[in-house]
């Protein structure tokens, strides 16, 4: 691919995506887009940009698709979940006594399996959200993920990823060489397409936003933009969870770090609430903070 070409596909994927690709990428993204270029019938990757110039709409959505990594695997560094079920979900079950409303979005789901780790740990550990609203919407850009997402099936190497066979059994039933999330369980997520670059407004607002392994493929200026806008999407007392490498660190400070809890940022602007302003709250009990203090 010439230089000229690969300048072309890299402003693309930054503009389309956020996606940052450096020139020692050249050989990834000709690798990479091999099956795309056969898929529409060009000889070569190094036809792609031409074809593009042209204009093709589903070309360059499956250049795109092509390029993202969706690596990803059931309750993935298993600390986010951990302090899900210990300390967040405990103190938002505090909050909104009064709403019984939890939205929790997995931002860049992948195959599923970040949200569908998130359902069965609230299944697990907290019968009384049963009679509770509660919605975990999954986004991703990648159509193909998403639709697998939505199937709910994975092979036994992916089921033997983050998964103890407790919860493969209870949760999944198997078919032939598959094993596919109950329906009880699907039903409890909401897959849909959506951008990080694009504004988040339409998805409503959320209690616990998890934005992990995302991030580190985008550069500074699209990370400080996709964390402003999340922030104007959290609800009072709410948390974001990111990935093991990532932080808001020296990129934005619409968030800061949770002084307790490893790896979780609360929004500047809607700071998690102290235990007095917790007192105030009608039918506010004693809260996990609380609870650790004494
Ligand atoms: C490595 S996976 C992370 C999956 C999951 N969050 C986890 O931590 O296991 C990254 C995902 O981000 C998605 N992605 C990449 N660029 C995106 C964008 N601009 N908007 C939304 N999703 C994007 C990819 O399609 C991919 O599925």
């Amino acid at each position: 691919m010439t230089s000229a070409d690969f300048e072309y596909m890299a402003t693309l994927l930054r503009n389309r995506a956020g996606i940052v690709l450096s020139v020692d990428k050249t050989y990834l993204l000709e690798t990479r887009l091999m099956s795309v270029a056969r898929k529409h019938g060009l000889a070569a990757p190094e036809q792609i940009p031409a074809a593009l110039r042209n204009g093709c709409a589903k070309l360059e959505a499956d250049v795109i698709e092509a390029m993202t990594t969706n690596e990803t695997l059931f309750f993935r560094d298993r600390h986010p979940f951990d302090t899900l079920q210990n300390d967040i979900l405990p103190e938002l079950i505090d909050l909104r006594g009064q709403s019984k409303c939890l939205r929790i979005w997995s931002a860049a789901c992948s195959t599923g399996q970040e949200p569908y780790s998130i359902a069965m740990l609230i299944r697990d550990h907290f019968p009384l959200l049963a009679g509770w609203q509660v919605e975990i919407m999954a986004t991703d850009i990648s159509p193909s993920v998403l639709a697998r997402a939505r199937e709910g099936r994975y092979t036994n190497f992916e089921v033997q990823r983050g998964l103890p066979v407790q919860l493969l059994v209870r949760h999944f039933e198997q078919t032939a060489e598959m094993w596919r999330v109950r329906p009880e369980l699907r039903r409890m997520v909401t897959f849909r397409e959506f951008n990080l670059l694009d504004d988040p407004a339409a998805l409503g607002t959320f209690d616990i936003i998890f934005c992990r392994n995302v991030l580190l493929y985008f550069d500074v200026e699209t990370k400080r933009a996709i964390l402003e806008r999340m922030s104007q999407r959290l609800r009072a007392g709410g948390a974001l969870l990111l990935g093991t490498s990532e932080t808001v660190y020296g990129i934005s400070d619409a968030w800061v770090t949770d002084q307790q809890l490893r790896g979780v940022y609360r929004s500047n602007g809607r700071p998690r609430l102290g235990p007095i302003e917790r007192l105030l709250k009608p039918g506010a009990s004693e809260t996990p903070l609380q609870r650790r203090a004494t």
